[in-house]
């Protein structure tokens, strides 16, 4: 069986690691994701367990593509009902990411899906075409330099979608985001955790998620995901496998985390959210200025995303950033930190001396995670 996890460009190393992590060695890089062999059971651990998979994919058929009548000829091979359920609506999702592909339409390849799944023998009728259904199925075409990856997404909704992000906070970082910044940073449970800007909890929960090894969306509920709609879902299996993931979290941290923030608003944010992640008894929780911030063990990592620019104005982002960078060389010498930052963010003004710094995206905004190493 192959399948596709995707995730953004920047963090496919990452990705990768964790496919190593559940055992999956035969894989193949693409520019958003990884491609890769697994048999049934491991594909469902990664459903539950992947941190840092925007989505995944099952692919029915890779074929090249030169032409439209290409396209007809390759879904005719298809035996839809071994696939899809009659009851379940679908939507065409193309992916065409280079002119080659664009110039063979959108419409006329949505049509020419659509044709095959309605026109083929379902035991009742076949799927409804309905792209503005509730959570339809979604057929993916990814088309690049002639190849065409046919796929069926298979999470439903982007994994990031935890189940307990709760609103109140302007400047939420993505969940897989905040998990690709700890294992980038190297966390692993096994030290202090501090973030002294949580905002809305984003870091400290996916950190609470790592250090228990419990799978992060082992909380969604039941036809959550895209997968338990397919044919061929197995639910016994996917039973199984949650309760072992359930049974391999662990019951205590093995170091402590701690997560403050200057506003108390978004401290209770934090802690509202990770009551709902079920985590909220495994962190210390304050309201304080960074300014006043004193490591509470010799040793740890202070993982932190710096607020932005645009909402502070810039001379008090300058002043903010020297804070900083002094609390950091004064308190925090023998601690490990990772600072998340926007490309064009004064860091000379921190005076830190990084080890390794990583270009990624949150969301739209090009951003840096700096990193030093104690
Ligand atoms: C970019 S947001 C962090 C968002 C967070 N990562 C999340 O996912 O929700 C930056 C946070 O820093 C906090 N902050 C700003 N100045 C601060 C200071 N001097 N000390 C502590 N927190 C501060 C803000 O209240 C804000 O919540």
């Amino acid at each position: 069986m192959r399948w596709i996890a995707t995730c953004p460009h920047e963090t496919v190393d990452v990705l990768s690691q964790e496919l190593i992590g559940l055992g999956i060695q035969n894989q193949t890089r693409l520019h958003r994701g990884i491609a890769f062999d697994t048999d049934l059971e491991t594909a469902y651990r990664a459903h539950l367990s992947l941190r840092t998979a925007s989505r995944l994919q099952r692919i029915v058929r890779e074929f090249s593509l030169p032409d439209i009548e290409t396209l007809h000829h390759e879904l005719k091979n298809i035996v839809w009902s071994d696939w899809l359920r009659s009851h379940r609506p679908f939507t065409v999702t193309p992916a065409l990411t280079d002119l080659q592909s664009q110039n063979l339409g959108e419409a006329k390849i949505i049509e020419a899906v659509v044709d095959s799944i309605q026109s083929s023998a379902f035991e009742k009728k076949p799927p409804l075409f309905d792209p503005e259904a509730d959570n339809p199925i979604s057929i993916v075409l990814f088309i690049r330099n002639g190849i065409c990856v046919l796929g069926i997404d298979t999470a439903g909704r982007a994994l990031h979608k935890r189940g307990w992000r709760l609103t109140g906070h302007p400047a939420v970082l993505k969940e897989t985001l905040a998990a690709s910044i700890l294992l980038l940073a190297g966390y692993t449970g096994e030290e202090t955790l501090l973030d002294p800007m949580c905002g809305s909890g984003t870091i400290i929960i996916e950190a609470a998620y790592i250090a228990l090894n419990k799978a992060p969306l082992i909380h969604r509920g039941k036809d959550d995901f895209s997968l338990e709609h397919l044919a061929g879902f197995d639910r016994n299996l996917w039973r199984r496998v949650s309760d072992q993931l359930r049974a391999q979290k662990k019951a205590e941290l093995r170091a402590p985390i701690y997560a403050s923030d200057i506003n108390p608003k978004y401290v209770k944010v934090a802690q509202d959210s990770s009551l709902r992640a079920r985590v909220e008894k495994y962190i210390h929780f304050s309201s304080q200025p960074f300014q006043q911030c004193h490591p509470p063990t010799p040793r740890g990592l202070l993982v932190a995303n710096l607020p932005y620019g645009e909402r502070i104005g810039a001379g008090i982002i300058d002043t903010l950033y020297q804070d900083i960078g002094n609390v950091i060389q004064k308190q925090f010498s023998n601690w490990s930190i990772a600072l998340l930052v926007p490309q064009n963010a004064p860091i000379h003004l921190l005076k830190l001396k990084t080890t390794q710094q990583v270009d990624l995206m949150n969301g739209a905004l090009p951003v840096k995670l700096l990193i030093v190493k104690c």
